[in-house]
């Protein structure tokens, strides 16, 4: 539309009294995608729900595969999931992601084989030491081995420290002291030996826990237990987000020579009760308003300092490209998010590169931006 046009059109629509007319946004181009742009520097992964990897939800079906070159399956490779009881393993839809990463050629990371969360029930029973060394090494063994091959890389252990960077007291730790950790990737080793073994932790980009999960991988490394990567789960708020933190941690958990990721990364917009930060998924919270206060759709400053945010973090990633092998968003959009639902339910978060349409939001702008 020529401009002249454009005056004597809205012109004429502001006479008439008719709505606001607006250019509708040029139609989304989604090539070349987030995964061709970051090529050579760092695969950049989703999270995928089951309709995804089923392939049932259409919007996301075609944008998936050119955004993303790395997949991670959300939930149903889960304890509760894949193992719901002693010598009862469920593959039916586990399997399903393997499939999808294998069709497309895509790098596949398995979450997660030992987690205090999402256990199956049947855990809690577990009385003595013998026998839940003996779930660990069954449970671990017959996964990593269905896999072998098709997993690239396993978070072996999830969430192993508290905040101060003490040993959690799960399940786990309890039955067994510290050494759980290392018996977990002397399994998965002996499983699964082509496979890549990495720890994966929310908030140890953070000083305290940051000293836990170096110590956790001095001890294995002194063992000669072989551990590959440091996955840092970036569960991180537009409000809060540490950049000084993030960058110290590359470098100090690099210096372990490990790989580094970010293996779960999406920015809260939302307020959070009493400040809180991290991801313990047993949190919950009760509502009120002013903990929603999006409900209809996310203010364009708002949406403005999410893309800012979101630029800082991938230049830094770019920074040290070198020491970062994979950026993977936990979701694909915002339609999606655990946020939505965490840690207070029924919330609008909007806190990925796509919006409930699986639109390109300005954040995917401004990370793409970097590149050109
Ligand atoms: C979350 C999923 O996104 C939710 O759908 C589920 O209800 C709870 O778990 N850290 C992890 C992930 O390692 O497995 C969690 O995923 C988010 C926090």
């Amino acid at each position: 539309m020529s401009s002249l046009t454009w005056i004597v059109l809205s012109s004429v629509l502001l006479w008439t009294g008719a709505e606001t007319f607006r250019p509708q946004p040029a139609a989304f181009n989604p090539e070349p995608g987030l995964k061709a742009v970051f090529t050579g520097d760092f695969l950049i992964g989703a999270a995928l729900n089951t309709s995804q990897i089923l392939e049932q939800d259409s919007l996301a079906k075609d944008l998936i595969p050119v955004q993303f070159n790395s997949v991670t399956a959300e939930n149903i490779m889960k304890c509760e999931i894949i193992h719901p009881g002693w010598s009862d393993y469920n593959f039916t839809l586990a399997d399903k992601p393997a499939e999808y990463a294998e069709k497309r050629q895509m790098h596949f990371v398995g979450h997660t084989l030992i987690w205090h969360s999402q256990l199956a029930p049947f855990i809690r029973q577990i009385k003595s030491p013998d026998s839940l060394d003996l779930f660990m090494k069954n449970h671990i063994t017959t996964i990593a081995s269905r896999y072998k091959g098709k997993v690239d890389g396993w978070d072996v252990v999830n969430e192993a420290l508290e905040e101060n960077g003490s040993m959690r007291k799960s399940i786990f730790f309890n039955l067994l002291g510290e050494s759980y950790i290392e018996k977990a990737f002397q399994y998965a080793q002996a499983a699964a030996p082509g496979t890549e073994l990495y720890y994966n932790d929310y908030n140890i980009e953070q000083p305290a826990k940051r000293a836990g999960a170096i110590a956790l991988v001095k001890r294995l490394k002194e063992k000669g237990i072989r551990i590959d990567g440091v996955g840092i789960q970036g569960h991180w708020s537009i409000h809060s987000l540490n950049l000084q933190h993030i960058e110290e941690s590359v470098k100090e958990f690099s210096a372990l020579g490990v790989k580094v990721m970010f293996t779960e990364l999406d920015l809260t917009v939302l307020p959070n009760p009493w400040d809180l930060r991290g991801a313990d998924v047993n949190q919950n919270f009760e509502s009120n308003p002013a903990m929603n206060p999006y409900p209809q759709g996310l203010p364009d400053s708002v949406n403005a300092v999410l893309a800012d945010k979101y630029k800082a973090l991938f230049a830094l990633f770019l920074k040290h490209k070198d020491r970062i092998s994979r950026v993977t968003f936990w979701g694909v959009s915002d339609r999606n998010s655990w946020l939505n639902n965490w840690p207070i339910r029924n919330r609008t978060n909007y806190p990925l590169v796509f919006d409930r349409n699986y639109q390109p939001k300005p954040a995917y702008y401004s990370i793409l931006s970097l590149k050109k």
